[in-house]
């Protein structure tokens, strides 16, 4: 029997002919977007930050070792990073069924739609942890509320989804993708969710994030 994993891969490059080399076959139809702004929060961002950038971004059960090679002729783009998505690793049964219920789908493209893809690198002590110690940053507990119940307070207004890259290359310069999607409207919650995740008073896991870096975009196609 085979398994299929879901790749994902978020492509900016100043020519759109480089990022659409990438695109496999079998990928879902892409997303395209239009950079607005890159923000570092924890370490400085790969790239520096280039308006009028086009990016892209597929899904394909192809493994990225089979994507087009770089070279003279092929250049690569300015910046490709990838990830899987995976099942769920600290998420019990309630929570996992309350998100699904209230979460946010994709918005169509559109000049009011925000994506916002914000790479994260998690220290040494954190992936020291064991798993128990890992589970209870992200639940409601010793007084402060932990990832889960401050996200659940915001899930309606803005689509997420979380891609790893830890597991497959620990060299890796980001641990997770994660990506947002939330109308131009909500972005004044959707900042107050990132204040809230970084308070570590409220939320101790982010004690542990090490890089981080914000890539703000309006999704147009
Ligand atoms: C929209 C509200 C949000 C909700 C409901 C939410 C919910 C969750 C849940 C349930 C998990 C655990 C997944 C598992 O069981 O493996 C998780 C993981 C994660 N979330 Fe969120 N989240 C939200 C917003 C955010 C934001 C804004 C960020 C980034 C700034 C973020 C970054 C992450 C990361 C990096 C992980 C993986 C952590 C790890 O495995 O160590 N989340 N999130």
């Amino acid at each position: 029997m085979t398994r299929s994993c879901t790749w994902v891969h978020f492509l900016w490059d100043t020519d759109e002919r480089t990022v659409n080399r990438y695109l496999t076959r079998s990928a879902d139809p892409p997303s395209r977007y239009r950079i607005l702004d890159v923000v570092p929060v924890v370490g400085a961002p790969p790239v520096a930050p280039s308006g009028g950038m086009c990016g892209l971004r597929y899904e394909t059960t192809v493994p990225p070792s089979s994507l087009a090679p770089g070279g003279p002729d092929h250049p690569r783009p300015i910046m490709h990073v990838w990830g899987v998505a995976q099942h769920l690793h600290y998420t019990d049964r309630h929570a996992r069924v309350d998100l699904d219920t209230r979460s946010r789908h994709e918005l169509p493209p559109s000049e009011q739609t925000i994506a916002v893809l914000i790479p994260i690198r998690k220290s040494a002590a954190w992936w020291g942890l064991s798993q128990d110690e890992r589970q209870e940053f992200f639940l409601n507990k010793a007084g402060r509320e932990g990832h889960i119940a401050i996200g659940s307070r915001y899930v309606e207004g803005i689509s997420r989804r979380l891609y790893h890259r830890r597991y497959l290359d620990q060299a890796a310069p980001y641990d997770f993708l994660t990506y947002f999607e939330f109308d131009r409207l909500d972005e004044p919650r959707f900042r107050m969710l990132l204040s809230e995740l970084r308070d570590v008073r409220n939320n101790p896991e982010w004690v542990y994030v090490e890089h981080e870096y914000e890539i703000w975009m309006t999704k147009v196609g």
